[in-house]
């Protein structure tokens, strides 16, 4: 496996491929939490995620089989989303692998801290964000914030299916 992060003058197909992961991966994994089919991205932000060098993709056998984005928050706070991993290709370690990567990025760029956030239904249990709570923890990650996410993100409200939560986690990177 090789985790690089996408040059900004990456081609259309990749970005395009990158796109259809998330976009797939996060309908499943956010089922019954958003009305409709809201798509988590389109081609046109992950090109902008892009031009900014945030995105990193893993691949096996030079296909795209895993994305993140990685961000600084702030000079001292890195942070990763949009974390997707091929359904054909999981339980390979690639999911585990971008995280690694995000954190060395971070570090080296100075950060003492990494951040996620998450998203989870308040009166329901989704295995996928179960399964995804449990990891972060193995990982080192702790809740830090929980917060109402129609409170926060008030434009969001409408196309929610179910009151939801969206937990922020951090690690210590030192
Ligand atoms: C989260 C995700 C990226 C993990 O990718 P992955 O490549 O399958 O994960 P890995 O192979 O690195 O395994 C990660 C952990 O899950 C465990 N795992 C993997 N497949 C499993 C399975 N079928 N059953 C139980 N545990 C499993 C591994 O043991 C590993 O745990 P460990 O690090 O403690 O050993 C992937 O499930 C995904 O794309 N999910 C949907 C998108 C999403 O929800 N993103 C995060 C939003 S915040």
């Amino acid at each position: 496996m090789e985790i690089e992060v996408l040059a900004p003058s990456a081609g259309a197909a990749v970005i395009e491929r990158v796109t259809g992961l998330v976009n797939e991966v996060y309908a499943e994994a956010e089922k019954g939490l958003w009305r409709g089919s809201t798509d988590r991205t389109t081609a046109g932000e992950v090109a902008g995620f892009v031009r900014a060098g945030e995105i990193a993709v893993a691949f096996v056998d030079g296909d795209v089989a895993g994305a993140v984005r990685i961000r600084r928050l702030d000079a001292a706070t890195g942070e990763f989303g949009m974390l997707a991993a091929d359904p054909a290709r999981r339980g390979l370690g690639v999911g585990r692998e971008l995280v690694r990567f995000a954190e060395r990025v971070s570090r080296d760029a100075g950060c003492r801290e990494m951040q996620l956030e998450l998203l989870v239904p308040r009166e329901w249990t989704h295995p996928s964000k179960q399964f995804l709570a449990e990891w972060y923890g193995r990982l080192g990650y702790r809740v830090t914030h929980r917060a109402d996410l129609a409170e926060d993100y008030p434009h969001l409200a409408p196309s929610l299916a179910t009151p939801c939560d969206f937990l922020v986690y951090r690690k210590d990177l030192a």
